[in-house]
């Protein structure tokens, strides 16, 4: 597990993230852009001074806390938006800055989903994870058609046109971009999809160089699940960034996906980001949610708010862990009841925008780390 840092450098790594913020965002919230008087109500008979949303108390230990936003609801559904904007100091697109989105037809972009994200993320003083560039899924039909007759040099060609045009899009916007996501099996074995049968291992070291011209300043993520756990594929993972350091590939970080189920138990998150975070690496969790069975028994329900305790304090004791994004608001549009037949409830608000139990253990765990007597971070 990590060694814990002294209190001076989580003072000095405040102080950056905040900086970091100014710099990017360009509208005039950044002097407190999480600041109680711009964001959010106060519930009831509270104290002006408090704010008890979760982006305000995650600011105390430096933490940005963010959300993946399904951008059709924003500005048409009145309690996802204030949600999205009253809790979140970070945002990420769930599906709009994804290939299938960007260039439906070949040579035709559709930017505007993804630029009424980033417009609402400056609006709100929140950053932008960009997600994703380069992945299996999500890619659009003209280019898995023809996939297969395609020479590598062509292929290339391809991806890396992709690429320079979506970070050259949104460059100065993107706080961190997924570059690359899931590209191993959890054997640990690459990921047998079109751009390793093509163009071998070679690509994501190609992949983060054209990322890194078209926007020198955004933070360049390798993005996958599962690597929270020990094991095969974490240290795969761990392997080709030590490999692409030795390049000098210009890699920041590693998400941690983070998609928790309460039937496999708690992974070792703390230790497997410790871990990348010793390279000299930002890390970040990515996507976190934690489904189970429905309906909830009491002890799932109980195991539920022990993983995402869990979770957030393994970033929280990760001095590189500078981001902790939940992938969606609320049950009612979560990704988890399609994608897991007979699973779900796996957001912190049901599927009417009641907070749940676990926005509460969230929000205890972020007061905790702030006010802690002997802080870890
Ligand atoms: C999911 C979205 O949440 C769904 O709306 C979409 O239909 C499929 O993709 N890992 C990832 C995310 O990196 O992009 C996926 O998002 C969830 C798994």
């Amino acid at each position: 597990m990590s060694s814990a840092p002294s209190p001076a450098p989580a003072r000095r790594r405040r102080r950056r993230a905040i900086a970091f913020g100014a710099g990017i965002v360009a509208v005039g919230v950044v002097a407190a852009p999480l600041a109680a008087s711009a964001h959010g109500h106060q519930p009831p008979g509270h104290p002006s001074t408090q704010d008890d949303t979760l982006r305000s108390l995650a600011a105390s230990s430096g933490l940005r806390i963010g959300a993946a936003i399904n951008t059709d609801k924003l500005g048409t559904d009145d309690a996802y938006t204030t949600i999205a904007a009253d809790q979140f100091s970070t945002v990420s697109p769930e599906n709009v800055m994804k290939w299938d989105t960007i260039e439906p037809t070949q040579g035709t972009y559709n930017f505007a989903p993804a630029d009424k994200l980033v417009a609402f993320a400056q609006q709100n003083g929140q950053l932008v994870r960009g997600h994703t560039l380069v992945w299996h899924n999500q890619l659009p039909s003209w280019l898995t058609a023809e996939a297969a007759s395609l020479s590598a040099d062509q292929l290339r060609a391809i991806l890396k046109k992709h690429i320079q045009t979506e970070v050259s899009h949104f460059k100065g916007k993107i706080w961190q971009w997924d570059v690359v996501n899931e590209a191993f099996n959890d054997d640990g074995t690459p990921r047998d999809d079109i751009w390793s049968q093509k163009l071998g291992d070679g690509y994501i070291a190609d992949a983060f160089r054209w990322a890194h011209q078209a926007d020198p300043k955004a933070k360049l993520f390798y993005n996958d699940y599962n690597i929270e756990y020990t094991g095969a594929k974490s240290d795969a993972v761990y392997a080709m960034v030590k490999k692409l350091q030795a390049q000098g590939v210009p890699i920041d970080g590693v998400g941690f996906q983070d998609h928790l189920d309460t039937q496999y138990g708690t992974p070792n998150l703390q230790e497997t980001m410790q871990k990348f975070a010793d390279l000299g690496l930002d890390t970040a969790v990515t996507e976190a949610d934690v489904r189970t069975t429905l309906p909830v028994t009491a002890v799932e329900q109980t195991a539920q708010n022990s993983m995402w305790s869990q979770s957030l304090a393994a970033c929280l004791l990760v001095k590189r862990c500078i981001s902790f994004t939940i992938w969606g608001i609320d049950d009612g549009s979560s990704w988890v009841p399609s994608t897991f037949p007979g699973e779900g409830a796996a957001l912190l608000w049901d599927d009417q925008y009641q907070p749940k139990a676990q926005f509460s253990v969230l929000q205890q765990t972020l007061e905790l780390a702030a006010g802690a007597p002997h802080r870890t971070r």
